[in-house]
């Protein structure tokens, strides 16, 4: 019987020596596409706010958020080895104070921490004190959330982030989109196909599942429509604000579409309890 992939399954891809690879180079040499910039520049105007950024990899943003003045940031990733990096980077950058936690999306209650490596988490107190308060903002980059394998566990993350947000909090992340272009509709019409007859991947846990290998290691991937994200956000106490493709956003730079696809960026705003 073929095992369906898990957080565990995408958990070690995050960790094996290709990913680790991918995501530090582009941390030390790529930093923030200018779409992120244009809309972390718009959505979130206020530097003394506390952040939370969640599937930070090997610190690509997180730093940059630093470097553009933001001050009181926590960044956690559930892959050990990608923290590292962002830690080490964060050291050879010369920043200090920013709050770094191994933690998963699904179970940040309180701050559930994943230190059973021996690595103990930078900060606990100081994390559970932001979090009572209510981060003030939060993002979810390059398509974190959407590597979260079953819709019900990525609505948990949602839930979980909504948690431990204030009210009006922005929340900007990244998905695919199955609708993008013609092509992409024509393929997944196709999968479509594939999944009536029982013949799709049977790794895969849903329809919108993708898990492929290229030169960032194995990836998994749920390419979602938009319907689906707008009902996921609706669901989970977010209300959508903004969402528009890369390209209406920015024109990026050779080395940015070198580095990732095209993709969708969504802004929610926490609702009152
Ligand atoms: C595509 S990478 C992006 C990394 C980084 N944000 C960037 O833009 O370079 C997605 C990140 O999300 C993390 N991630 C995926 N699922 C997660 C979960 N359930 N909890 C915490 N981190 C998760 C992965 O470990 C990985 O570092």
């Amino acid at each position: 019987m073929v095992k369906k992939i898990s957080s565990e399954t995408v958990r070690a891809d995050f960790n094996d020596p290709p990913a680790v690879l991918y995501y530090a180079r582009a941390a030390h040499f790529l930093g923030l596409w200018k779409s992120e910039r244009t809309l972390i520049e718009r959505f979130f105007p206020d530097q003394s706010t506390p952040l939370l950024e969640a599937g930070c990899g090997a610190g690509r943003v997180t730093v940059k958020l630093w470097e553009m003045g933001y001050r009181q940031i926590t960044a956690f990733d559930f892959a050990q080895e990608l923290l590292d990096q962002a830690r080490s980077l964060a050291a050879e950058r010369g920043v200090t104070d920013i709050t770094f936690v191994h933690a998963d999306a699904t179970r940040l209650n309180p701050f559930h921490s994943l230190s059973e490596t021996g690595h103990k988490p930078v900060d606990d107190n100081n994390v559970i004190i932001a979090g009572a308060r209510g981060f003030g903002g939060a993002l979810f980059m390059f398509n974190g959330l959407m590597q979260i394998p079953g819709r019900e566990n990525r609505r948990t993350a949602l839930r979980e982030l909504h948690r431990v947000c204030a009210p009006g909090a922005p929340f900007l992340f990244t998905t695919h989109d199955r609708d993008s272009s013609l092509t992409e509709r024509a393929l997944w019409r196709l999968e479509a196909l594939r999944w009536e007859r029982g013949e799709q991947d049977p790794r895969l846990v849903e329809f919108g599942d993708r898990y492929f290998e290229d030169e960032s290691g194995r990836t998994f991937m749920h390419l979602p429509d938009r319907a689906e994200i707008l009902a996921d956000l609706a669901a989970t106490g977010w209300t959508h604000e903004f969402d528009a493709m890369r390209r209406e956003v920015a024109t990026e730079s050779r080395a940015v579409l070198d580095f990732s696809d095209e993709c969708r960026f969504w802004l929610g705003r926490r609702n009152a309890d």
